[in-house]
């Protein structure tokens, strides 16, 4: 008969196979340590939110939304989307929570998994996670400067090094809609150069053409006004105190009048952070590694107080797959115990030594299934644990285990009961 054809992962999405989950657990774990240190409390939001929440936070004319999005629609015939950023759904529970009611600024952070139908490439999927941290009833500049200083220490804990921060102010809705129109003036002059997306772009959202990759739009995009030159004086007196924090920090920055990102609601600064390497790949900002901005608007704009936001997220799996291409080798903890047992009642007893053992905090291998010592003691061997425990008929008759000392061959036997006491007598003598 013809075999069935495979199932296989969907385009884009992965598994991550344990060999690669100490990967993650390092990220997470280093997020939770610098979260914790700057006060921010985690936050889970549902992994599918209303699509109108993206609609009208990610906004309407973002590649996320027009093009981006995994939608469903339930039986009850609500539009339901998978969440494509923590964003919007982040500010929505402040919103719902009435989190305007605890003492400001509120912050949060967390982090999973995201959806975006994305053409797959390296450093692109349509399943991918980010760690996100956003703050929210904060004005202050130094909160801006702050918010860098914390990805650039993650990253810095991940021992990321050459690390690139590019930083930019795209105004308010107050200068920029003139910018707007000195910037569609200019590209239309032009538009016989740009692309066929940016001739599109241009309508919609001229911002957007400042962010095309394609080489012809780059060469227009050079000469093209600048925002930082039409900024009003409050987001230009904002910014210069964001950069005069920053300076403190003395963090490595780069001013990039280009630099836009692809999401609606951002307001005054923006950045970006890379590392060389990704920086010199023609992706240019699809492989930066962390993206972010203030949002001082978006919680009018789904409904709530006018409080302002400030964020920024980092997406996982392009920092795993860099700490894996340097050749960082996770401390994977393995046990320096195996238990092996022979016959009936040992394997019996050994479920509830396994047990014993596991309170006494002593991590023991085991190989349950096999029954031939030989076979578990060669599991043992691999494993480089440094004592062996044997139970055999006879010591499970008589309440005694063997230790077998793995470097010498020696053995022993102990009483049952005296088994977690004398392991770790053992190994803290090693
Ligand atoms: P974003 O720039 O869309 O911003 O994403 C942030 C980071 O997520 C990117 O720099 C990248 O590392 C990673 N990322 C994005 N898309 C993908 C993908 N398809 N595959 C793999 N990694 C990806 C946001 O999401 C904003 N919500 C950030 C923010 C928070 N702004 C304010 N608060």
């Amino acid at each position: 008969m013809a075999r069935k054809p495979r199932i296989q992962t969907p385009t884009g999405m992965h598994d991550i196979l344990p060999k690669d989950q100490p990967y993650y657990r390092k990220v997470y774990d280093v997020t939770d340590e610098i979260a914790r240190f700057y006060g921010f409390e985690r936050i889970d939001t549902p992994v599918v939110e209303n699509f109108e929440l993206y609609e009208r936070g990610t906004g309407v004319s973002t590649d996320i939304v027009e093009k981006q999005m995994f939608t469903l629609k339930t039986r009850g015939g609500d539009n339901l989307a998978l969440r494509p950023e923590f964003t919007p759904g982040i500010t929505r529970s402040y919103i719902e929570h009435g989190m305007h009611n605890l003492p400001q600024p509120v912050k949060l952070y967390t982090y999973g998994q995201l959806f975006r139908y994305e053409h797959p490439q390296a450093g692109r999927f349509r399943q991918f996670s980010q760690f996100d941290f956003e703050v929210f009833g904060e004005e202050s500049p130094a909160i801006d400067a702050q918010m860098i200083q914390i990805f650039y220490a993650i990253l810095s804990g991940l021992k990321f090094k050459n690390l690139i921060i590019k930083i930019n102010s795209i105004g308010d809705s107050q200068c920029r809609p003139y910018y707007r129109k000195v910037l569609s003036a200019f590209l239309k002059s032009n538009q016989h150069v740009l692309c066929a997306d940016c001739r599109r772009r241009m309508k919609q959202n001229p911002l957007r053409v400042l962010d095309c990759k394609e080489e012809k739009c780059q060469r227009i995009r050079s000469q093209a006004p600048q925002m930082i030159d039409h900024l009003n004086d409050e987001c230009k007196r904002h910014f210069k105190s964001v950069l005069e924090f920053l300076d403190e920090t003395e963090l490595p920055y780069h001013l990039d009048p280009y630099l836009v990102r692809g999401l609606d609601y951002y307001t005054k600064t923006v950045f970006e952070i890379f590392t060389e390497k990704s920086e010199d790949e023609e992706t240019g900002s699809q492989s930066a590694l962390v993206g972010g901005g203030r949002y001082d608007s978006l919680m009018k704009q789904l409904g709530g107080r006018d409080i302002p936001g400030l964020g920024a997220a980092a997406g996982v799996e392009r920092i795993v797959s860099e700490m894996k291409e340097r050749g960082d080798v996770m401390d994977v903890s393995q046990p320096r115990v195996f238990l092996a047992q022979l016959g009936d009642l040992p394997k019996k007893k050994s479920l509830k030594l396994m047990e014993e053992l596991r309170k006494a905090d002593i991590d023991v291998g085991e190989s349950l299934g096999r029954d031939s010592l030989r076979v578990q003691l060669g599991r043992a061997n691999r494993m480089r644990v440094d004592l062996a425990l044997i139970l055999g008929q006879k010591e499970a008759l008589e309440g005694n285990i063997v230790i077998r000392t793995m470097s010498t061959g020696k053995q022993d036997t102990v009483k049952l009961e005296k088994v977690a006491a004398e392991i770790k007598k053992r190994l803290k003598r090693k």
